[in-house]
């Protein structure tokens, strides 16, 4: 049987329109990007008409870490099918045991408790209610920009554009601008549950935290007896270099979240990894927090080959060193491009190119499109093209994404009509 291409181009968007979102249809149609992802493989995505192909530099936030339909990946998953279905989330389970038990190995010492489920936003709903649930107190201290998913306690720590039509959201929630110390100390206290953030917030552009700022948080946080969980959402399973990118700052958070790329793209999985010591309100509650896919049997192994691959010493020292190889390109372009590209955000492969305009950012995303590459601007600072290439992209491919980008300015330089036009159209 096959599933790709089936339909024509044509009728696959007049259904998606129909029947799943005519508002997507009408803003793609609007700039003329009407890519359908068809086949996959490695690092490109195929239109379902065959015409187009685009390197991947988004990869969904890391979804496609180790590459769209990884062959390695995919023989796990059918022996997978051959016994296993989702499990029973009531039941103990062989599947969630073992892989509980890779995730305890991986990670920083005393960090060997885990919870599942099937998103991110669940994970990050999930750490809430532990901080809150085991410290007995209430306020969740959040970056602003930041995203941590649309589920209900991870929306109401997200910025207003995405939270104010759904009000009112969660009380307890207090915004701080991300990397502010001093902020954070005055709004911090014995009333803190929990300081929240994003390793580096993705949807805000990829601000490196200021050098010692973690410590301070972390800090702050021990003084006021408050938790720090920490979202590795994106930034985690090697894309900065290291496995977890909290480990570049020298501090172990309290909790933790996982998902995108934990499942290889394959079967959705997230997880919430905290503390041994603050396991005594899940022991005592254990049906409090149930999910009837969370941590399903079937993506368990596949998440244990992403751990094993994405852990290793050969495949992290490959990311270091094509994440060096980026930063010489990016170099030579940000010279180049110097009346545009104002700063590169960089920690191993998680990228944010910063532009001198809200217009650049929808504007590059489309001319990298039009050159063969796909990425994606930063919703909360447009300015940011977020550039994020898979972690296994050959040398041959990084020499075409380089050339490609350096076309893509050029047209975005060549063409500065478009830039008020791109404005409007996320304005
Ligand atoms: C940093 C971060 N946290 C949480 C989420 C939410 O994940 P999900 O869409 O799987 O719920 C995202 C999604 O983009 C994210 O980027």
């Amino acid at each position: 049987m096959s599933f790709v291409g089936k339909d024509s181009k044509r009728s696959i968007v007049r259904n998606f329109g129909s029947h799943v979102s005519s508002g997507k249809v009408d803003f793609y149609t609007a700039i003329d990007l009407d890519f359908v992802i068809g086949k996959r493989r490695g690092s490109w995505m195929y239109d379902v008409s065959g015409k187009t192909k685009l390197l991947n530099c988004h990869c969904n936030g890391g979804v496609f870490n180790l590459g769209h339909r990884n062959p390695e990946l995919i023989r796990v998953l059918t022996d997978a099918l051959k016994e296993l279905d989702i499990g029973n989330h009531h039941l103990i389970s062989e599947q969630r045991a073992k892989l509980g038990k890779k995730l305890a190995k991986v990670n920083p010492p005393g960090l060997s408790r885990v919870v599942f489920g099937v998103s991110g936003g669940e994970a990050v709903d999930f750490a809430i209610k532990l901080a809150r649930a085991q410290t007995r107190r209430q306020k969740i201290i959040y970056a602003s920009g930041g995203y941590h998913g649309h589920t209900g306690l991870a929306l109401a720590a997200g910025a207003d554009h995405f939270k104010k039509p759904f009000e009112p959201l969660a009380p307890g929630f207090v915004e701080v601008p991300f990397g502010d110390t001093e902020t954070l100390s005055k709004v911090i206290d014995e009333q803190t549950a929990a300081v929240l953030f994003e390793t580096i917030p993705a949807t805000l552009g990829m601000p490196i935290p200021p050098d010692g700022f973690y410590k301070e948080v972390r800090e702050s946080c021990d003084k006021k007896g408050a938790l720090l969980i920490l979202d590795e959402i994106q930034t985690g399973l090697g894309r900065t270099g290291k496995l977890w990118a909290f480990q570049h700052y020298g501090i172990t958070p309290d909790i933790f979240t996982i998902g995108k790329g934990l499942s290889g793209g394959l079967y959705p999985m997230s997880a919430t990894c905290y503390r041994d010591e603050l396991d005594s309100f899940m022991r005592e509650n254990p049906f409090i927090h149930v999910s009837t896919f969370g941590g399903a049997e079937l993506g368990c192994p596949v998440a244990e080959r992403v751990l094993d691959i994405s852990s290793s010493r050969a495949f992290l020292g490959r990311v270091n060193t094509l994440a060096a190889r980026v930063e010489n390109g990016l170099d030579v372009l940000s010279q180049q491009y110097s009346d545009i590209l104002t700063e590169v955000r960089q920690l191993g492969l998680f990228i944010g190119l910063k532009m001198n305009d809200q217009g650049y950012g929808p504007l590059m995303s489309i001319a990298c499109y039009n050159s063969g590459l796909f990425a994606v601007y930063a919703d909360n600072d447009k300015s940011v093209l977020q550039f994020l290439p898979p972690l296994t992209i050959s040398d041959a491919e990084t020499s075409f994404m380089f050339r490609s980008l350096n076309r893509a300015y050029s047209w975005a330089r060549n063409n500065p009509k478009y830039l008020e036009l791109a404005r409007a159209l996320v304005a």
